[in-house]
């Protein structure tokens, strides 16, 4: 590339040079071990400014890691796919919760009245626990963090491509807010999954396949701009879906506070996965198909069942492509990621509650367009526990802790995350169709199961075992709002 073509692609993507966005918005950590620390604040406001001052250097912008990330691929690339061994980097980032951000003001953040799209934010998760469906199990009683009698104020997450630099940063982190007089509340650990796992949740699938591309950070792809560049199917989304005071999809930017600007709101979420009993769950329904005689794709088992709950098979290949068998691993091949459900409206290849169709219905929402679009959430979980093993012993059998810290930014919480928790997962009656919950994540539910020799569906019972142990709903500042929260008197 000529330096003036450089120059311009670099002038259209300004959003990778912000020093403004904190990092893990819109430039992933991408890291394999992560620790997210949830801090309450003492009683004087002095010393936690003079402690968010120190922190303010060491937290990570998007500028550091758009540059660190581009460098680590293009050494990968040279090395065939492994990962670059000196490259090794911890980063940080700092979010607040509607009480730690007015704390740090010493006033209210929204004076007037609460504005639309920050709602969710003030109330804070647990009292938007019945709106998210978590009842049962998983009501905020049960809760390690998030309850309303163990306040916490901020959420620090540190994230290492090594478990020793993760562990000496995080104590150090740990003992500067103790120094403040701040408390831990709760630290959640997180790891990427060992060995060929890497990269794939609890219940063995693939995950982190799909994603918005964003304008301004995005390359788009010269012949299909509306799609990122190496990426097919992943469309690009205005910045202001996730970052605010930038363009939105419909209507304006942002009504709120300037303070807001260049920020994001942060859902972090600690789910609690039954890995051996959803597999023996999907064992026992797709037997149930053949009990009642139900007429499938010759050589199709449990598996085939669990790819329709997802939507992929575990090697993250999409059912809509591959409907009946998964394929084999094409290395160095694009993420199948082009899915359209125009042509499967009524949902007979990948379901309606297949759980990508109903985070993402995409163009499968009958108006032309892709009103999918503005629900989009940027996702940056990881998983925490030891794989189910039960062969390897400690940690890895069924009563171990295991799941996935579910971590998100948006620039709306009630019209995002929790859009798709009550009105897609949630909702038995997705798209008029009856076709029953999310059988991955959602409630107990009877799905209906379609299929081009079954078009009547088949409704099969699928329990929840995904438990929702901890909600904190919290605003990533920009790093200038952090240097003035810092600086207030
Ligand atoms: C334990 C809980 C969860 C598990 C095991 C899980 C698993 C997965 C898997 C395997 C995929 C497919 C890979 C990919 O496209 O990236 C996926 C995609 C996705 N998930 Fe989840 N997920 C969980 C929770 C959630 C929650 C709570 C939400 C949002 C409220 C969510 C939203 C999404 C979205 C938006 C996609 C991408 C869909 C697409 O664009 O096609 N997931 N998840």
């Amino acid at each position: 590339m000529t330096e003036h073509l450089a120059e311009e692609a670099a002038r259209k993507l300004p959003l990778r040079d912000s020093d403004e966005i904190q990092g893990d918005i819109l430039a992933g950590f991408r890291k394999d071990h992560e620790s997210v620390l949830l801090l309450r604040f003492p009683q004087d406001p002095a010393p936690v400014r003079q402690w968010l001052r120190r922190l303010i250097p060491q937290i990570a912008t998007t500028r550091q890691i758009a540059a660190f990330n581009a460098e680590f691929s293009a050494a990968r690339h040279n090395l065939a796919g492994t990962d670059p061994a000196g490259l090794r980097v911890t980063w940080v980032n700092l979010s607040l919760t509607y009480a730690g951000l007015k704390f740090l003001m010493g006033a209210e953040p929204f004076p007037d009245q609460t504005p639309p799209g920050v709602q969710a934010f003030v109330q804070g998760a647990s009292q938007r626990a019945g709106i998210n469906g978590d009842e049962g199990d998983s009501t905020p009683e049960n809760w390690l963090f998030g309850r309303d009698e163990q306040p916490v104020h901020a959420v620090i997450t540190v994230a290492s491509d090594e478990q020793a630099l993760l562990e000496v940063r995080a104590s150090e982190l740990r003992v500067a807010a103790a120094r403040a007089g701040l408390t831990v509340v709760f630290e959640q650990t997180g790891a990427t999954l060992p060995g060929n796992s890497k990269g794939h949740e609890h219940f063995g699938f693939k995950d982190g396949v799909s994603q918005p591309g964003v304008a301004g950070f995005d390359r788009p792809d010269p012949s299909d701009p509306v799609h990122v560049a190496g990426k097919p199917g992943t469309r690009i989304v205005p910045a202001g879906e996730f970052v605010l005071g930038h363009p939105k999809l419909e209507g304006e930017p942002s009504t709120l506070p300037e303070w807001t600007r260049n920020g994001s709101f942060q859902v972090v979420r600690r789910l609690a996965q039954d890995v051996p009993a959803w597999w023996a769950q999907a064992g026992a329904v797709r037997r149930q198909l053949d009990r009642e005689g139900v007429e499938l794709p010759p050589g199709t088992g449990t598996e085939w069942l669990a790819a329709r709950a997802v939507g992929r098979w575990r090697s993250g290949a999409s059912v809509a492509h591959n409907p009946n068998a998964e394929p084999p691993a094409k290395p160095g091949a694009p993420d199948d990621n082009m899915i359209s459900y125009v042509d499967d409206p009524e949902g007979h290849v990948t379901p309606h509650f297949a759980h990508i169709r109903k985070t993402n219905p995409r163009d499968g929402l009958g108006n032309g367009h892709n009103p999918a679009d503005v629900r989009r959430i940027i996702r940056r979980g990881i998983p925490y526990g030891q794989p189910f093993d039960p062969a390897a012993g400690d940690g890895h059998g069924p009563d171990a802790d295991r799941g996935l810290v579910f971590i998100a930014y948006m620039s709306d919480i009630d019209f995002q995350f929790e859009f798709l928790q009550r009105r897609w997962i949630n909702n038995p009656d997705f798209r008029q169709q009856e076709t029953g919950r999310d059988p991955v994540i959602g409630q107990d539910t009877d799905v209906n199961l379609k299929l081009d020799t079954l078009p009547g569906g088949k409704k099969l019972h699928f329990a929840q075992f995904v438990r929702t142990e901890g909600t904190i709903y919290a605003f990533a500042p920009a790093l200038s709002t952090l240097r003035g929260l810092a600086q207030r008197p």
